[in-house]
């Protein structure tokens, strides 16, 4: 990867003299499977790492090595006799797929290390997993890992859109798929596909869920443009393969975005009428064809009825039915469809309208249908409340969507870090099987799973951002097991990405662990407001600045409030959660301080629970922030000549964007609550508009 920054994967020389010794022992001879394209990938990936860590090339066996020094074995038992020797069989039957055991062994006298699974896939993991002990210089001396993802699915969205180099939503430059030169190949593909396997991610959608310019998303409209769609076309198809091909060395299962609409886009038909035979018929035979040319192929991803995307709507019918059409056709391969449950349009709250749709579906999907469910009922915000579709679809196959790039969170700008906000989702008591049902117990099994919108484009650093790689880092790690505290990810991505320093970790840690909250306090002012954003047509403006006055329904500011009220008297979302939840969000006493003014419309003098009025406490919130990401700044300053002079200039000069643009998210939240409110800042800060 020397073009591009290497991210986590630096694999930097190791100098502490006794771990390097006893890396070498076990390391420097490796004894490696060759039998699937996995196992090269593998190859490769020690050919990378281990010269630069040991200072030594490997020298790969092809029988079993005869050395005074001891090996490192990686293959399943019945690759390798030397593997099948020193585990047992049933040391790891038990493993699922992607699950993988090292174990360090005495072999023939030799200390050896094995790597072992029974998938393929899972020594990928299994070998990303050991090349991480030895870049954060664990001991392996006396190892026995033992891992199983909690997850099947743990897949990434990329909102790529095809033949425009773009990303929407992307803050990290240009898409890093080419595909006009496909069946071209590029080496970031694969330096992609490194990245999301190290992390344990299994499966990639390639192109954004919106498939056609929602201008022309009508059925009847000109579709002339190149859009997503037109993946589905056959030279397209075919045009995939070689792309597949490097994702599959990797474990990675490519899926596409499909628009609803295909039969008449792509196909020649009228209709795309989901109980139409002759539609049905059609995504059968797109089905098979794209299973001839990708036989690893993971499923469909579908927004319909949403944003202008064409849906089941468009003929009367519902998301079952819609869902169902082109389930059937991708059943007889094992392929899945992904059904978004991000619809709104109809709802004066939009926060009412995923349950409204699909709960009343809840156990008429197919079997090989997920709904897609964004982790709160609105979009990405900074904080939102769980969306209470989670707990309500128990028949159904759920996967849980978040976003790993920064649409709210200041783009490929603010140092924002997402993983406490995802931790905190995963933990959340849905109390949908009594209380202890958090939301990370509800996606388990081979239908459902995780899924993470993207935050990777071209530029050198991949995320715009060098600390938002620490975002893709830990969406996958979170996806293989949510149980791991953020602390752990945390330190697992700096000791990788900065190396042993310390005193750098403190401070990165530190930053990373505080940024989410500050995030909040300057975006919302703390009490659970939310959308308050510019929406321009500039691309890169576009969510990035404050802009409360464009979105009253969101925020609900008046003269005599401030707050949405979803409680029974107002649009009655709060009832879509089941008890205790609903009473304690319904009730201002009771409902937690930060989610207040999502539930309720509060005088602005309403007093919280320590006295501080709404208004004084959203001032105060609002400047806090700010004044937190100033502090964060100087950390990072102080860490001059510590980082790599280009990552440290990097990061400062976004902190300086970061201070600006916080400071005019406080000055315009703090003017306009100013404004309605008519009630002064008590400590003076806040001027008003005049
Ligand atoms: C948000 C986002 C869009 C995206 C949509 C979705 O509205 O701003 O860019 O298309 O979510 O998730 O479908």
């Amino acid at each position: 990867m020397n073009q591009y920054d290497d991210c986590w994967l630096r694999y930097e020389r190791v100098t502490e003299n006794d771990r390097l010794e006893s890396y070498r022992r076990r390391c420097r001879h490796a004894y490696v499977a060759e039998k699937a394209p996995e196992h090269g990938a593998i190859r490769d990936e020690l050919r990378r790492a281990l010269p630069d860590l040991l200072g030594t090339e490997p020298h790969f066996w092809q029988h079993p090595p005869t050395t005074a020094d001891g090996f490192l074995a990686i293959g399943t038992p019945e690759d390798m006799t030397m593997i099948a020797d020193s585990v047992p069989a049933d040391d790891i039957a038990e493993l699922s797929s992607g699950g993988y055991l090292i174990r360090s062994v005495t072999w023939n006298g030799l200390d050896c290390l094995v790597v072992t699974a029974t998938t393929d896939r899972g020594l990928v993991y299994g070998t990303f997993h050991l090349l991480r002990l030895l870049n954060v210089r664990e001991s392996i001396g006396d190892l026995e890992v033992r891992q199983d993802p909690a997850y099947e699915n743990r897949l990434l969205n990329q909102w790529d859109t095809p033949f425009h180099r773009s990303v929407e939503r992307g803050y990290g430059g240009e898409s890093i798929f080419d595909w006009e030169r496909l069946p071209d190949l590029r080496t970031r593909y694969e330096d992609y596909a490194r990245l999301l396997a190290s992390v344990g991610i299994n499966g990639i959608v390639l192109n954004n869920v919106n498939t056609t310019k929602p201008a022309r998303a009508s059925a009847n409209a000109a579709f002339d443009e190149f859009e997503g769609w037109q993946l589905l076309e056959s030279r397209r198809l075919e045009d995939l393969t070689g792309l597949a091909s490097v994702f599959r060395r990797y474990g990675i299962r490519p899926y596409l975005s499909v628009n609803f609409a295909s039969p008449m886009l792509v196909g020649d038909l009228d209709t795309a009428d989901p109980l139409d035979k002759d539609v049905q018929a059609w995504w059968r035979r797109k089905a098979d064809e794209v299973y001839d040319l990708l036989p690893d192929f993971g499923g469909f991803l579908v927004k319909a009825d949403s944003e202008g995307q064409p849906g089941p709507y468009d003929y009367g019918r519902d998301h079952v039915t819609g869902a169902n059409a082109i389930a059937q056709a991708l059943k007889p391969h094992g392929g899945r469809v992904w059904w978004r449950a991000f619809v709104y349009g109809s709802h004066e709250d939009r926060a009412v309208q995923a349950y409204d749709t699909f709960e009343p579906l809840d156990g008429d999907f197919a079997d090989n249908v997920t709904v897609q469910i964004k982790n709160g009922p609105i979009d990405f915000q900074p904080r939102e409340p769980v969306s209470p579709l989670f707990g309500a679809l128990s028949e159904t196959a759920i996967g849980m969507e978040l976003q790993i790039t920064q649409e709210y969170t200041g783009q490929g700008v603010h140092a924002t870090y997402h993983l406490p906000m995802w931790k905190e989702v995963f933990e959340f008591d849905t109390h949908a099987d009594g209380a202890g049902t958090p939301v990370k117990s509800l996606l388990r099994g081979d239908e459902q799973g995780i899924v993470g919108v993207g935050n990777v484009g071209e530029d050198y650093n991949w995320t715009g951002h060098y600390l938002a790689q620490a975002n893709l880092y830990a969406f996958g790690r979170a996806a293989w097991s949510p149980d791991l505290s953020v602390e752990t990810v945390t330190d697992e991505w700096v000791r990788q990405t900065f190396g042993a320093d310390e005193t750098v970790g403190d401070v990165i840690k530190d930053i990373l662990r505080r940024s989410w909250e500050a995030c909040i306090d300057y975006e919302t002012g703390g009490l659970g407001l939310l959308h308050m954003m510019h929406n321009g047509e500039e691309h890169l403006e576009n969510h990035y600045y404050p802009s409360p006055e464009e979105w009253p329904g969101y925020h609900g500011a008046s003269e005599d409030g401030i707050g949405v009220d979803r409680t029974e008297s107002g649009s009655g979302y709060v009832a879509q959660y089941p008890e205790p939840i609903a009473d304690r969000y319904g009730s201002v006493e009771r409902c937690p301080e930060e989610l207040l003014l999502f539930f309720h419309h509060l005088p602005w003098d309403h007093e919280l629970e320590d006295g501080t009025t709404v208004v004084q406490r959203l001032y105060d919130n609002c400047f806090a922030g700010v004044d937190e990401v100033k502090r964060l700044r100087e950390r990072w300053h102080a860490l001059e000549g510590r980082v790599d002079e280009r990552r440290h200039r990097h990061v400062a000069e976004r902190f300086d964007e970061q201070v600006s643009n916080a400071q005019r998210w406080r000055d315009a939240l703090t003017a306009y609550f100013r404004e309605y409110s008519g009630i002064p800042d008590e400590r003076g800060r806040v001027r008003r508009d005049e």
